[in-house]
């Protein structure tokens, strides 16, 4: 039996800056699929252009998306890291995959139906506020996951649906013009998926309910003790798994230090204070050494620069073959 060589590929959409959601969902297994696997990550730019007017803000982004993942040690030598724009032939891509999907799949797209769904409730046209950016953005996912042959895609629980239409699309090229695609598999933890923030409702930016990645170590601190609980005393037995600080405790700290934990919650005897304590400890000391580094990256951005062109030149001839091969299929 022959094995297709694993292509493991990830895209970060380049607004605002990274949290422990992103990181747990995405970043963290990127990076250690790094170790042992060719990768591929890119900050998507483009992506962000449906919602972001501002090119300073998208441009900051895309080095605060970067240098987050060279700080957590995304090894470099085995992966292209690089800025979505910076291999245009995505987006030609994405322009031939248009005439391979449906209208009705892109329908049902998640991100697209909550401002329409959101436009109807509040009675007006359904389509007020969208943009073709926006109602399009799971077609250049996919030429961003098609271009590079990718295999596996590590992503967030929220972005399943796009991992599907992918596939989807693939197919449907595939069954038109013959085998050019590779169809891609997603992989989604989904326990690290739904990563709870502040309130309990899934961490997102859109919530403002998330802990940055890289925040200052009295922010760090401020945010774990927002985290809502429960009025139980300390005395009080209380239940870990329906806990969001053990929920993010536990993607944090070893198998013992999770049992060790959750003994603690059961027995009763700890308050919420000192587990808030306990998981401010544990982030602060996992997130302190990369924070230092993720700072000094920020204050050399051109070092950031050189890195990101470095990874569109080895990226940007993979993208051209497979662009060629597929107008070949289309076009003769
Ligand atoms: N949509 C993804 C997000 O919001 C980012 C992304 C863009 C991506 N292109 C991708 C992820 C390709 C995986 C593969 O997080």
């Amino acid at each position: 039996m022959t094995m297709k060589k694993q292509i493991i590929l990830t895209g970060v959409q380049a607004t605002g800056t990274p949290h422990i959601g992103n990181y747990v969902g995405a970043m963290r297994p990127m990076v250690e699929f790094s170790k042992s696997n060719d990768t591929i990550a890119f900050i998507a730019d483009l992506h962000a252009l449906n919602d972001v007017r501002d090119p300073k803000a998208i441009k900051q982004s895309t080095i605060n998306c970067a240098a987050t993942y060279i700080a957590l040690g995304l090894d470099l030598n085995r992966t292209m890291l690089f800025r979505q724009s910076d291999v245009p032939e995505v987006l030609q891509l994405s322009s031939l995959l248009m005439n391979v999907t449906p209208k009705g799949m892109m329908n049902r797209a998640h991100a697209y139906k909550a401002v329409t769904d959101k436009n109807e409730a509040e009675g007006k046209d359904k389509d007020v506020d969208v943009n073709m950016g926006l109602y399009t953005y799971p077609i250049l996912m996919a030429a961003d996951i098609l271009i590079y042959n990718s295999t596996l895609v590590p992503v967030g629980a929220d972005q399943k649906q796009h991992i599907e239409f992918a596939r989807d699309i693939a197919g449907s090229f595939n069954s038109i013009y013959g085998n050019i695609f590779t169809v891609p598999e997603g992989y989604i933890k989904e326990a690290a998926g739904l990563l709870p923030g502040l309130d309990g409702r899934k961490m997102s930016k859109s919530y403002g309910n998330s802990i940055q990645l890289f925040a200052p170590e009295s922010e760090l601190k401020k945010r774990v003790m927002q985290i809502v609980t429960d009025s139980k005393l300390p005395a009080e037995p209380k239940d870990p798994d329906s806990s969001i600080i053990f929920q993010i405790y536990s993607q944090f700290a070893t198998d013992s230090e999770i049992s060790e934990l959750r003994k603690r919650f059961t027995d009763g005897g700890m308050g919420y204070g000192d587990a808030k304590n306990l998981l401010f400890e544990k982030l602060n000391s996992t997130l302190a050494g990369p924070r230092e580094k993720y700072l000094g990256l920020l204050a050399n951005p051109e070092q950031v620069e050189d890195i990101l062109k470095s990874g569109a030149a080895k990226a940007r001839p993979l993208a051209q073959e497979t662009l060629a091969r597929v107008k070949r299929a289309m076009l003769g």
